[in-house]
């Protein structure tokens, strides 16, 4: 049978005043599943959501939830999606439980299910004990927990995730992580959320959608995206003073010995070789020659950011901090690939 296209996406592009936010946009999402928009900050993932949950009319393009047309049907698709927003959107001065009630009563839910359900979805998130609780009193963790809990009151048919964990610690990340897969194992709902965590894209989607500066830059699962590098990525640090890391970089890819470098900082450089048992060997010849003194160097199979490494020449994972430093100091090269 056929895949059920639950979200269609095509051409969607949203101008503000100056900027394309969202530029020609198009992708699919099948039913029943995690699909992510992964990128850094400004990259227009919460401006795609505000278009595909009705909240924003788009510049220009079409899409539909769930059948139903974002231009057209606008309440039909409202009635399709729980969303959960990048920014709290509960009220601090309800209790957790007034919070959900509020909510179901407002999406029409029936009184006599609403209780059971509330208590249901509660028990879910592990707030049951907390429910009579004012939420201004809640952690930021339970916070999202609750969003979470009250973006499913309704049973949706997709539900969006916007950042659902951004600003939260490592242990309640994990635990928002466990209810969203266990909500594609029980329900099979189909989920879309955006992150700017690679290890989030990387074990919560099915596939992603690489996007920056308003583009989708490459769409496929975590393994298709690495794929794409397909080869060894190598790390090689230097010791900063004498001769700088790009005169090292240059040499290498002057004979041949890597695909491609990117400066990852002042003295980190990044390659992507054939084979990195092989080339380690010889940059510490080339180091040799240029008297650099190699401080380190560790290789891997790619990670999501060595992909959007290859893709932008910028590491993902230092966008929050220095990313205007990262782009500035910018110097990539690529070769003609003899074998892609
Ligand atoms: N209401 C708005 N008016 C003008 N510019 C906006 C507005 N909302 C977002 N932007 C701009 O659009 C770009 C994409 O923003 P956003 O969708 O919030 O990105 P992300 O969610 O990926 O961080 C950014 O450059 C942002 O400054
Ligand atoms: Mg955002």
């Amino acid at each position: 049978m056929a895949r059920r296209e639950v979200i269609v996406v095509e051409n969607l592009t949203k101008k503000f005043e100056k900027i394309v936010a969202v530029n020609k946009v198009s992708f699919k999402v099948f039913k029943g599943e995690i699909f992510g928009f992964l990128g850094p900050n400004g990259a227009g993932k919460t401006t795609t959501i505000n278009m595909l949950i009705t909240l924003m009319k788009p510049t220009a393009g079409e899409a539909w939830i769930n059948g139903y047309s974002i231009l057209r049907e606008p309440s039909m698709v409202r009635k399709s999606i729980g969303v959960v927003f990048q920014d709290s959107t509960v009220d601090r001065y309800l209790t957790g439980w007034e919070n959900m009630w509020i909510h179901g009563v407002a999406y029409g839910v029936p009184r006599r299910e609403l209780k059971n359900k509330i208590t249901r979805l509660l028990r879910f998130v592990e707030l049951e004990e907390y429910g009579n609780i004012q939420v201004k009193n809640y952690s930021g963790g339970m916070i999202r927990r609750l969003e979470i809990a009250r973006g499913l009151l309704h049973e949706p048919e997709i539900l969006f995730l916007d950042e659902p964990t951004l600003g939260l610690d490592p242990q309640t990340r994990a635990k928002i992580w466990d209810y969203i897969l266990d909500l594609k194992k029980k329900s099979g709902m189909t989920i879309f959320l955006t992150t700017h965590y690679m290890d989030e894209a990387e074990k919560l989607c099915d596939r992603i959608a690489i996007i920056d500066h308003g583009r989708i830059l490459a769409i496929g699962s975590p393994e298709e995206l690495k794929n794409v590098i397909g080869r060894d990525v190598v790390y090689v640090k230097v010791k900063e003073d004498a001769v700088p890391a790009k005169v090292l970089a240059e040499k290498i890819i002057e004979d041949g010995l890597a695909l491609e470098f990117n400066i990852v900082s002042g003295n980190t450089l990044s390659f992507i070789v054939e084979d990195a048992y092989r080339f380690i060997p010889k940059v510490f010849d080339v180091a040799n020659s240029l008297k650099t003194i190699i401080l380190e160097v560790k290789y891997s199979k790619p990670t999501l950011n060595d992909v959007f490494l290859h893709l932008t020449g910028r590491e993902l994972r230092r966008e929050e901090g220095d990313w205007k430093d990262t782009v500035r100091t910018r110097i990539r090269m690529r070769f003609r690939r003899r074998t892609l």
